[in-house]
């Protein structure tokens, strides 16, 4: 009996594991689990470059099912029509040779399928690549990071790190972003799959992409090139907002950090200690570069690229450990006291 409850619950676990796996195969977005990341749906593209280079997979995948349908239909047919029976006699069947209609068939046929895959996506590669920023574009430099994001908004004065904003750009007023995507260190590939498809992020020189959603929102994007071991925990955040309320974040960004007098002592201990030498919160005297910019922090939702939520439990844990959170990871435990850790994360509390 239960030998038998025992099989019946590994066949459940088992199919359980299949539809799971069937449906990220199928970019299918899973329900957040604690821990997972949510996969975007590769099939639901909601800005143009996605959109005309899903259009464009999908008159391939037609083509294919098409081909394949084809091919193994006959192959099928012939298979039973011409099976071994009984009394067969094992001499050879008469062979065939050279059919000029049968072999000029199958070589134009497969000819012109293949000129009609490439003239469609070369079509749409070059309207994708090619695309003119118009003069209302937002331009930004994304930077790649063993592991995190950087964003960069030149023309802004603004710096921020794994969350990129950008205006929602629909209706009859586009606003394209337009990004230049660069490394720090080692090979990236930034990839929002509903926004646009992957582009490489290499270490001395500068490739571009741009999107321009349609749709207000949270879009999550992934790290899409092996960089290391936190590779799978380099999430990107593209946070669309409607003109409005991306012009309001554009203000706060812009401003230096709060300089808040009740935290006055913990802002002391943050400064004294060597956060300072790689991070930068503007308007104090903390101007490091390899970490990301603290000056807003509060500002976002997550820390780590995407790995834990911003809370301040989180962050505690985060600073006195980073390692344990996230190993391999460039910052290292700072090995604060327990007093040290209460005020850094009291004056970072404080960073809107
Ligand atoms: Cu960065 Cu993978």
């Amino acid at each position: 009996m239960r030998g038998i409850r025992r099989e019946a619950k590994r066949q459940e676990q088992m199919i359980r594991r299949l539809t799971v796996l069937t449906m990220v195969c199928a970019g299918v977005a899973l329900p957040d689990a604690p821990g997972a990341h949510r996969i975007e749906n590769i099939f639901r593209p909601l800005s143009t470059p996605a959109r005309e280079i899903s259009d464009v997979s999908i008159l391939a995948v037609i083509i294919c099912a098409v081909i394949f349908t084809v091919v193994a239909g006959l192959l099928t047919y012939a298979i039973i029509r011409y099976r071994r029976r009984p009394g067969d006699n094992d001499a050879e069947p008469p062979q065939v040779y050279g059919s000029n209609q049968i072999e000029a068939a199958w070589t134009v046929i497969p000819l012109l399928i293949v000129f009609v895959l490439i003239m469609v996506s070369a079509r749409v590669i070059a309207s994708v690549q090619n695309a003119k920023p118009p003069a209302n574009a937002l331009h930004a430099t994304v930077i790649g990071h063993q592991w995190w994001w950087e964003f960069r908004y030149p023309s802004l004065g603004i710096t921020t790190a794994d969350e990129l904003h950008v205006p929602l750009s629909g209706g009859a007023q586009p606003e394209p972003t337009f990004l230049k995507l660069e490394s720090a260190d080692v090979a990236h590939s930034f990839w929002v799959p509903r926004l646009n498809g992957k582009t490489d992020v290499i270490p001395n020189r500068a490739n571009e992409m741009w999107i321009d959603p349609h749709e207000a929102g949270d879009f999550i994007g992934n790290c899409a090139e092996y960089c290391g071991t936190q590779h799978a925990n380099m999430l990107i955040h593209v946070i669309v907002q409607p003109k409005p309320e991306f012009d309001k974040w554009v203000a706060e960004q812009r401003l230096p950090a709060v300089d808040n007098p009740a935290v006055a002592a913990d802002k002391q201990a943050f400064l004294s200690v060597s956060c300072v030498n790689c991070h930068t919160v503007r308007g104090t005297s903390a101007a490091g570069v390899f970490g990301p910019d603290l000056t807003h922090l509060m500002s976002r939702k997550n820390l780590a690229s995407g790995v834990l939520t911003n809370t301040p439990e989180n962050l505690r844990a985060w600073i006195k450990d980073p390692q344990a959170i996230k190993p391999g990871c460039l910052m290292p435990a700072m090995h604060l006291t327990d007093t040290e850790l209460d005020s850094v994360v009291a004056y970072l509390r404080t960073l809107k």
